[in-house]
């Protein structure tokens, strides 16, 4: 049995401690804003935060992040200036890989509140979009920053 808590919640899962995050998280508990696209950590749809950290949950063993604090999209709160920044910038196309992109985003601003375009780029190298979103990605990035501060 695997404990894990995620979005504040305790679950007890029964599967081996080899099985991947992303696969507890989508077909045992549900949550399914957390997306599934490479399988190989190169793409970043499946991105989650882990203690604080942008983290891919399709190479993450589910049983090494026992003791962990998971977060998936839907644990991160309606008015963080991150989700609000991409709805103000209209950012989603097919919105496949945005959750993904948003948890990266959201990450990044924790670790570093005021990057630089050089930076933003860097960070969100990992998370790919098929639909090219990345200029809005980027404004909406500067627009969260700029929301962060006021917080
Ligand atoms: S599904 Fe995890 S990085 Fe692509
Ligand atoms: S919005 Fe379609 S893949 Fe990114």
């Amino acid at each position: 049995m695997i404990s894990l808590e995620i979005n504040g919640k305790k679950y007890q899962v029964d599967v081996d401690s080899d099985v991947p995050l992303l696969w507890v998280i989508r077909e045992h508990l549900r949550l399914t804003g957390t997306k599934f696209g490479c399988g190989v950590g190169m793409c970043g749809s499946c991105t989650v935060h882990i203690d604080g950290k942008a983290q891919r949950s399709c190479i993450t063993q589910v049983g090494s992040v026992q003791g962990k604090k998971i977060r998936t999209i839907e644990g991160l709160p309606e008015d963080h200036p991150v989700k609000k920044a991409w709805i103000a910038e209209q950012v989603p196309q097919c919105g496949y890989c945005q959750p993904g992109q948003i948890m990266q985003a959201a990450a990044l601003l924790t670790e570093n509140p005021n990057p630089t375009d050089k930076q933003i780029v860097e960070a969100m190298s990992g998370n790919l979009c098929r639909c090219g979103t990345y200029p809005y990605i980027k404004k909406a990035i500067r627009r969260a920053a700029k929301e962060g501060k006021k917080v």
